[in-house]
């Protein structure tokens, strides 16, 4: 059965909005824990835009489930990863100029840098996965880099300007996912996944993880609104002329 992972990185934009303390991805992450996510995700970018070296550490002191870490694949992630040692690393592309992962890790002719890149990590116990698109050489480079999940890439899906355009972005998806299966990877998938598009995959066998970050919190402050809201009113209320 499919799990859920939930990204926070999103909690620790809103807390690097004012570089203060609230709201903390910790405490997020220990409710979504408690409200079924069966592993918590966060994106350690070299620009430290949203989550710190901080929350990492005390992710991985505090958590019950499991703890993964996206990341470049440069000598200072690889060095904090060792250090860290989440349950399972993802290899990402990182931009400086970009607004979150635009596109999938170029693996092909890179199957031996990964491949290096990786075996230090899984001799510590660290699991791997390589972020990429639904392209059929970059799953099979992916294997060859020895990598043990893929995470396919549903930004073009959940992103395409037509249900045509759509149809043909999931069927590539769809087919991914089984070329991974068959090549004996384990397949997570992720990136713009909402309440309305992840339906599309309830009848797709062969997903380990689904990692959905941006909907989830882009929901929880909205829902939250009128419980905030209501709050601070009533001691406002309280107070005198
Ligand atoms: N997977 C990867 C590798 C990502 O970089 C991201 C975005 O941080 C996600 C999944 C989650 O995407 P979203 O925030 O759109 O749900």
């Amino acid at each position: 059965m499919p799990i859920l992972a939930v990204n926070v990185d999103h909690v620790a934009t809103l807390r690097q909005a004012r570089l203060g303390r609230e709201p903390e991805p910790v405490t997020a992450a220990h409710l979504a824990e408690m409200a079924g996510a069966r592993a918590i995700i966060v994106h350690l970018r070299e620009d430290r835009r949203h989550i710190q070296d901080r929350d990492v550490a005390l992710l991985r002191q505090m958590l019950k489930t499991r703890l993964h870490l996206e990341m470049a694949a440069t000598p200072e992630m690889h060095r904090l990863a060792l250090g860290i040692k989440p349950d399972m690393v993802c290899l990402v592309p990182e931009k400086r100029q970009e607004l979150t992962t635009e596109g999938g890790l170029n693996c092909v002719g890179r199957e031996e840098e990964l491949a290096k890149f990786l075996a230090p990590l899984h001799d510590t116990g660290i699991g791997s996965s390589l972020f990429i698109d639904a392209d059929p050489d970059q799953i099979r480079a992916a294997k060859d880099a020895g990598a043990q999940y893929i995470e396919i890439h549903t930004g073009a899906y959940a992103d395409a300007p037509t249900p045509k355009d759509q149809q043909r972005e999931l069927a590539k998806v769809v087919e991914g996912i089984r070329l991974g299966r068959e090549l004996g990877l384990k397949v997570n998938l992720g990136h713009g996944l909402n309440y309305d598009n992840v339906w599309a995959f309830a009848k797709v066998p062969g997903v380990s993880e689904y990692s959905i970050g941006h909907s989830i919190i882009s929901r929880a402050v909205l829902t939250g609104i009128t419980e905030a809201v209501e709050k601070m009113a009533g001691i406002i209320r309280g107070f005198v002329d």
